[in-house]
This record gives C-alpha cells, sequence and structure tokens, in this order.
C-alpha cells in the first residue's frame, strides 16, 4: 500500500498536472491565436482611423465676387465642417480697393464668414516681387486694418495678409521690404490677436525668405506639373521648412481623377503641406467652385 498509494498519488498528481498542462496549453494557444489575429484586427483600425495622416486647413483663394448666393458653396462647408479650418483669401479689388470700405457685397458677406470660428480671413495685397512702392503697400494692409473701425464693426475683419508675387530669388532689399511689411501687418491694430502672414512666391523661394511668413505657398501649378516634378517629394526637400509653413495650391485636376485617386493626391499633399488648395478647375481657377469641390473639403475632413 505504502508503494502503491504514492504510486497511485504520483499517477493521480501525474494526472492532474497533465490536465492542468492540457490547460495551460489550450490557454497559451488560445493567446497565441488571440495575438496573431487581434493585432493585425487593431493595426487595421488604427491604420483606417489615421489613413489621411496629419489634417490641414483648406486654402480659399476667394476671387469670387460676393453677388448674393456667389459665396454659398464655401458657406456650406465651413458650416459642414466645423472641424476643419479654413484660411480664405479676399480680394475686393486687387487688395482693399481704392476706398476705406468694400462694396455693399463685401461687408454684408465678409462679417458672415468672419464669424465662422474654423474661418481665418486674409486681405489681398500683391507685391509684384518686391518691386512695389512700398508705401503704397503699406496703405493697402492699414487700409485692411481700419476696416473695423472705418465701418464700427468688429466682424468686418480680416486677420492677417497675403502677400501675392512675393520674389523666388534672394537679394537682401527683398528681404528687408517683405520682413518691413511682415512687422507693420504683425504690429497693427485690427487683424485680432494673432495676424497671419503668407507669401505667395508660387514656386520654392529661397529658404532665407521662409521665416519672414507664417505660411508659404510654395507650389501654384498643374495636376500634370506636381505629377512630373514628383511635388511631395520636392516639398519635403525644401532646407530649414516643415510641412507646418508650406501651403500648394494645384489646378487643372483631370475629371478622372476622382474616388479613390483623388483620396490618394489630397493625402499625399496633406502629409507635406498645412494648406492645402486642389481644384479641377483649368482656367480662372479661382473665380469660382468646381465640381469637386464638396468632395475635395470632405476628404480634407477625413
Ligand atoms: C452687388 O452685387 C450685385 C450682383 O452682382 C450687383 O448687381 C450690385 O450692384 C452689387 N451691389 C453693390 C453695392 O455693388
Ligand atoms: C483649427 O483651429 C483651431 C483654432 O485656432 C485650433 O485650435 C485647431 O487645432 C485647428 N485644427 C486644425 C486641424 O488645424
Ligand atoms: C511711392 O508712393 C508714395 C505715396 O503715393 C509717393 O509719395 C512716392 O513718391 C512713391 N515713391 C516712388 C519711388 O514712386
Ligand atoms: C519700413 O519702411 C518704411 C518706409 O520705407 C519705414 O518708414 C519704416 O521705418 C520701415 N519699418 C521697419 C519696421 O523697418
Ligand atoms: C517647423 O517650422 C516651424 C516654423 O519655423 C517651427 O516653429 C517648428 O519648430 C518646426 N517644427 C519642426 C518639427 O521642425
Amino acid at each position: 500500500m505504502s508503494t502503491t498509494a504514492p504510486e497511485k498519488h504520483v499517477s493521480k498528481r501525474g494526472c492532474l498536472k497533465s490536465r492542468r498542462s492540457r490547460i495551460v496549453l489550450a490557454v497559451v494557444i488560445f493567446i497565441v491565436v488571440l495575438a496573431a489575429v487581434i493585432p493585425p484586427v487593431v493595426v487595421t483600425t488604427l491604420r483606417k482611423k489615421n489613413s489621411m495622416g496629419p489634417k490641414s486647413k483648406v486654402f480659399v483663394p476667394l476671387y469670387v465676387y460676393p453677388a448674393p448666393g456667389a459665396w454659398t458653396p464655401l458657406e456650406e462647408v465651413i458650416s459642414a465642417h466645423p472641424d476643419v479650418n479654413f484660411t480664405v483669401v479676399i480680394n475686393p479689388g486687387s487688395g482693399p480697393g481704392p476706398n476705406a470700405l468694400p462694396d455693399a457685397n463685401y461687408t454684408r458677406e465678409v462679417p458672415n464668414l468672419a464669424s465662422h470660428a474654423n474661418v481665418r480671413l486674409l486681405g489681398y495685397v500683391h507685391t509684384t516681387y518686391a518691386t512695389r512702392n512700398v508705401s503704397l503697400v503699406r496703405k493697402d494692409i492699414e487700409t485692411y486694418a481700419a476696416w473695423p473701425s472705418a465701418s464700427s464693426n468688429p466682424d468686418l475683419a480680416v486677420r492677417g495678409i497675403f502677400f501675392d508675387e512675393t520674389p523666388q530669388q534672394y537679394s537682401p532689399h527683398s528681404l528687408a521690404y517683405l520682413q518691413n511689411l511682415t512687422d507693420l501687418t504683425k504690429g497693427l491694430n485690427g487683424f485680432g490677436p494673432d495676424p497671419f502672414v503668407m507669401h505667395n512666391p508660387g514656386a520654392v523661394p529661397d529658404s532665407r525668405y521662409l521665416p519672414t511668413a507664417d505660411s508659404t505657398v510654395v507650389f501654384e501649378e498643374t495636376y500634370t506639373t506636381f505629377q512630373e516634378r514628383h511635388g511631395a517629394r520636392l516639398l519635403t526637400a525644401i532646407p530649414e521648412s516643415n510641412r507646418t509653413q508650406l501651403c500648394a495650391v494645384i489646378h487643372s485636376v483631370p475629371s478622372t481623377v476622382d474616388g479613390s485617386k483623388l483620396r490618394g493626391l489630397v493625402k499625399q499633399v496633406r502629409s507635406v503641406a498645412d494648406e492645402v488648395f486642389i481644384t479641377h478647375l483649368s482656367s480662372d481657377y479661382y473665380a469660382s467652385f468646381g465640381t469637386k469641390w464638396a468632395e475635395f473639403v470632405s476628404l480634407m475632413a477625413a
């Protein structure tokens, strides 16, 4: 008995052990299977969630005259996508126009746009590649800044300046010229607490200009040119810059680039530029909204 009992005991324990180890084995297999199945599911979910990459702002050169209803396609997407930010350039007359205030269509529509928390309005001013009489440029900037006081309407306001036709080639004179205008803009009352400065050289400028603006349009070309020049690679290769300072404008996108192709394009441009405008229009591309305007903004919201 004394020999069989331990034997039995051993065999019992052995049996217990093997049942326990079978359970352990089953649990281990279960965990291994789970480990194999769950991560791809989690990764796929995360990938789906982040599949469009970083969010960028919708950049809108709104060279559309605000006849009643003309800005409605913009108002609609701004309201539909409160989590998307819009940088909108208005241009009453190649600048603020000759008078202290723009006409009644502008004074009616600008406050509507400005009232949205996700909209930053900028006033258009041209510099003719830093050759325009700087006093006249300064006068244009001061005219925009004075809109709220001249109209006694705090909502008739822009929050910074879009400088068109800024130079690409470096010269100390041009840099001083642009810095002077940035300093003026940043120092004026009338643009709100954080005046914003954009430059438009339309192509990658000398990197020494980049710090004088909050954002620079470094690409303003057709879709075909974007493809030929490997636009996304071009923009990541700009010395001493990163996407937070860059704006890209791509126009003349072929109508065949829609659905997943348009999605791929928007994703690619979002990865390299913090402000983005993409349109299928191939002429007067800032004067109206293209047929895929709402689709483009939805992809910016994704
Ligand atoms: C506003 O726009 C309409 C349509 O273009 C035009 O007929 C009207 O004259 C404009 N109003 C002013 C004050 O310019
Ligand atoms: C939009 O603008 C708001 C206010 O300036 C800011 O807090 C938010 O981070 C911006 N969102 C994006 C996606 O740029
Ligand atoms: C620039 O414009 C101002 C104001 O109109 C004028 O007084 C000045 O003579 C102009 N300068 C040049 C170089 O044309
Ligand atoms: C900018 O230029 C104007 C006119 O040439 C000059 O009076 C002013 O002092 C300059 N401002 C700065 C900040 O350099
Ligand atoms: C990107 O550039 C901005 C403006 O020059 C700068 O403030 C920021 O630190 C830079 N970010 C990175 C990640 O280099």
